[in-house]
């Protein structure tokens, strides 16, 4: 067994319910085989402004359940100065930490590989967005609890939709790609889903929405927000043009990173969370903990040349165009 006294554990990048589950399941983990455990709020701030804060086992009770993050999180610029990450690794050296634990996104990840290869202790990362989008893991704590978010309110809008007989375009999140999109569009009966992965010009968009086949009386479309949070104001815009339609536009935003997450969401967490322990015990270094088919397992951390995971899965696209005419 690797000889591991005291960590360090931070949530960074954008939150996801979660993050309390796997921050709770990592510490206890580590107590539980003789660790120390330190928390750096926000991120890598808590490193940067040389501040970290004693975890124990009653410091994580009661938060599984709790969405955002108990050790706050944030997108740390400044941690990609090479000088302010050699006052990080000679801030940890001098206290004697030998591993650290990431949970965020690749953004983090790539912080977390370069402090290790500048000298500072092991990492593993944990996978948290509720985009789900990155490279190695099938899974990504948050998403689980974003997609029921988003259902719960596409199913709302529908009943107003269907009361009014009205058009909607509901944006949900998802900065590079459409997975959260898709899945809400199919359980949420939507009848189109654009993601960045398969876009749609507004003509084919027209097209197919005043195809004569078309005998609905109001409809659903979901639109990942993609890099452009808030376009689906200018597309309602110029389909209500060129298909002479009505479309109203709801914006769902960051409702859907926050809320109680998930069984799904607190059981993953847990495990992940306790499997980042175990891997730095048995002496693994710059690995992210991984869902693949169903297992939990190490895998390499996302090369930067290569920062997300695409939705590819045409056939479940095509599923739903087939079903909600
Ligand atoms: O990556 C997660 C995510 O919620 C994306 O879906 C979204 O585009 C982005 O973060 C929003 O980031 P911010 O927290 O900076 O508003």
């Amino acid at each position: 067994m690797y000889d591991i006294k005291k960590l360090v554990i931070l949530t960074s990048g954008g939150d996801a319910p979660g993050m309390n589950a796997a921050v709770r399941a990592a510490v206890r983990s580590a107590i539980n085989n003789g660790i120390e455990v330190y928390g750096s709020l926000s991120g890598y701030h808590g490193l940067v402004k040389q501040e970290l804060n004693l975890l124990e086992a009653n410091s994580v009770a009661n938060i599984i359940q709790l969405g955002g993050t108990i050790l706050k999180t944030a997108r740390c610029e400044e941690f990609f100065q090479k000088d302010i990450r050699k006052q990080c690794c000679e801030f940890l050296s001098k206290n004697n930490i030998d591993g650290l634990i990431v949970i965020g996104g690749d953004g983090s990840f790539r912080g977390a590989t370069l402090l290790h290869q500048e000298g500072g202790p092991h990492v593993i990362g944990i996978p948290a967005t509720i985009d789900n989008d990155i490279v190695g893991t099938e899974y990504t704590i948050g998403f689980d609890t974003a997609r029921n978010t988003a259902l719960e309110a596409i199913d709302k809008i529908r009943d107003t939709a269907s009361s009014h007989n009205r058009d909607f375009m509901v944006e949900v999140m998802g900065r590079r790609a459409g997975f959260l999109a898709v899945d809400v569009g199919v359980a949420g009966g939507a009848e189109c889903i654009l993601t960045p992965e398969f876009p749609s010009t507004v003509e084919q968009l027209a097209y197919q929405l005043s195809h004569p086949k078309r005998k609905k009386e109001s409809s659903i479309i979901v639109v990942a927000e993609g890099d452009a949070p808030g376009h689906t104001i200018d597309l309602a815009k110029r389909l209500n043009q060129l298909a002479n339609k009505d479309y109203k536009v709801c914006i769902l935003g960051h409702t859907q990173r926050g809320g109680s997450p998930t069984a799904l969401d607190r059981k993953i967490a847990s495990r992940m969370g306790a499997k980042a322990v175990e891997y730095l015990l048995a002496g693994m270094n710059n690995k992210m903990v991984a869902r693949v088919k169903d297992d939990i397992v190490p895998v390499d951390f996302p090369k930067p040349e290569q920062p997300s995971r695409n939705f590819d899965d045409q056939e479940l696209l095509k599923l739903n165009e087939a079903i909600c005419q």
